[in-house]
């Protein structure tokens, strides 16, 4: 096991009517003068922005609310957030809605702190992020994790560069999760957090790292508890044990805990970016879209592990040997996308095959033009990331 920082501050406030505790939370952490960012409709439609909106001014707070964070959150409308956050004076930034809304809150966060900087100048690494405004969050979407990561992802909407970065202060305050509010989802959008909760995982679990039992016990078992409850969820929004069960994966899956002490990996999110920076796809699906091509590249480096991922995760029994069981556990994962009606392919993620010119693009550009390689269990250039492209495009 490496050595290794666990950060994970975030107060979780879990169950049924969390979401009630939005004014004594957002005082317990100093807000007194609170913009509510949220998303198009959802939070709007089931009431849910109103009563959250309602009990911050009953309880004394200065409200204030920006609404029209599209999914892939674009750096414009963040600009615009941070403006809000200033002109307004606000001291705490409360997220209501998904992974595109708590990214947009944090980078409204960072933006009002430091109001003579642009925002992108961080997600580019000109500068590193020195302070942020807190952020609190309601949560109404299993999937990207935000609510306690450290990341936020925003897409360059003039350049279509989707870029994420990571830093502490991206931490929320607290993340109020209450897997009723998600009973409005769709099966599509349920589908797309099942997956990127999965991958959140994969991505840290297929690392060069041996003998790391415990976070790979954990990571295991966080997989097989999505796999069950993924599809009851898919089948019928609200279920609340289903759900409630995927929300506590979404946020333990990105936290950090499943991949203490290994290396992070993360080159399946990296090869999705740029699906979603290009083509506007979502999240989950850029992943599902480009996961068995990555891992067929790959897997060879070394097969044991997959075999294990096999046998832990999909109770593949037989082991005749480690090629064998590794290509069972791929096939198996890439049906069990499918099942949920999750692209495994380019041409079934866009309805069309790219041509080699727009592979080549995502390559270079994942690949920022040929000067960095992603993931550390086969570092990967240019040359193999426009290999997985092409693989997916069959
Ligand atoms: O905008 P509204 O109307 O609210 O609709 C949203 C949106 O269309 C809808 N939705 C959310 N909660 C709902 C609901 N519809 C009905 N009922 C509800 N309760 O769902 C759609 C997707 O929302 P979004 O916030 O985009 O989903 P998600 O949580 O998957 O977030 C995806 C974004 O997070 C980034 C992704 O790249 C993507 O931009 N990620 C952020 C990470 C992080 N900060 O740690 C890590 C992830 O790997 C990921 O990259
Ligand atoms: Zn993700």
């Amino acid at each position: 096991m490496r050595d290794f920082t666990f950060y994970a501050p975030t107060e979780i406030i879990f169950g049924a009517h969390a979401e009630e505790t939005a004014a004594e939370a957002v005082k317990k952490y100093g807000g007194t003068r609170v913009l509510v960012i949220y998303g198009g409709q959802s939070a709007v439609k089931s009431g849910l922005l109103k009563r959250v909106e309602k009990s911050l001014s009953a309880a004394g707070l200065t409200v204030k609310t920006l609404g029209g964070v599209q999914p892939n959150p674009t750096l414009s409308f963040a600009r615009k957030g941070v403006l809000s956050a200033i002109a307004s004076q606000a001291d705490f930034i409360l997220a209501v809605g998904g992974g595109s809304v708590i990214d947009t809150a944090k980078a409204v966060a960072i933006g009002a702190a430091e109001p003579h900087r642009d925002i992108w100048d961080y997600w580019l690494g000109k500068a590193p992020v020195r302070q942020a405004l807190p952020v609190g969050c309601v949560l109404t979407i299993s999937a990207a994790g935000s609510e306690t990561s450290d990341s936020a992802v925003l897409t360059d909407d003039a350049r279509k560069d989707k870029r994420g970065i990571n830093t502490p202060f991206n931490r929320p305050r607290f993340a109020l999760m209450n897997p009723e509010l998600t009973f409005t989802l769709s099966p599509k959008q349920i589908a797309c957090g099942v997956t990127d909760i999965l991958m959140h995982t994969l991505d840290r679990y297929f690392t060069p790292m041996q003998g790391n039992e415990l976070t790979d016990a954990l990571a295991e078992a966080l997989l097989r508890t999505v796999i069950h409850y993924g599809p009851l969820a898919v089948q019928k929004p609200t279920d609340y044990h289903a759900q409630s069960e995927l929300m506590w994966a979404g946020s333990l899956s990105h936290n950090n805990l499943t991949g203490l002490g290994a290396e992070k990996e993360f080159a399946v999110h990296q090869l999705g970016h740029e699906l979603s920076g290009r083509f506007g796809v979502a999240h989950g699906e850029s992943l599902s879209a480009v996961w068995k091509a990555w891992a067929l590249y790959v897997y060879k480096e070394d097969p044991a592990r997959f075999a294990r991922y096999a046998c832990n995760v999909w109770h593949v029994e037989t082991i005749t040997d480690a090629d064998t069981a590794a290509r069972k556990g791929i096939e198996n994962t890439a049906q069990f996308f499918a099942s949920l009606g999750m692209p495994t392919s380019l041409p079934e993620l866009l309805g069309r095959p790219l041509s080699f010119e727009e592979l080549y693009e995502l390559a270079d550009k994942c690949s920022r033009g040929g000067k960095r390689t992603v993931s550390k269990l086969k570092p990967l250039a240019k040359e193999d990331l426009l290999r997985i492209y092409t693989a997916a495009n069959q």
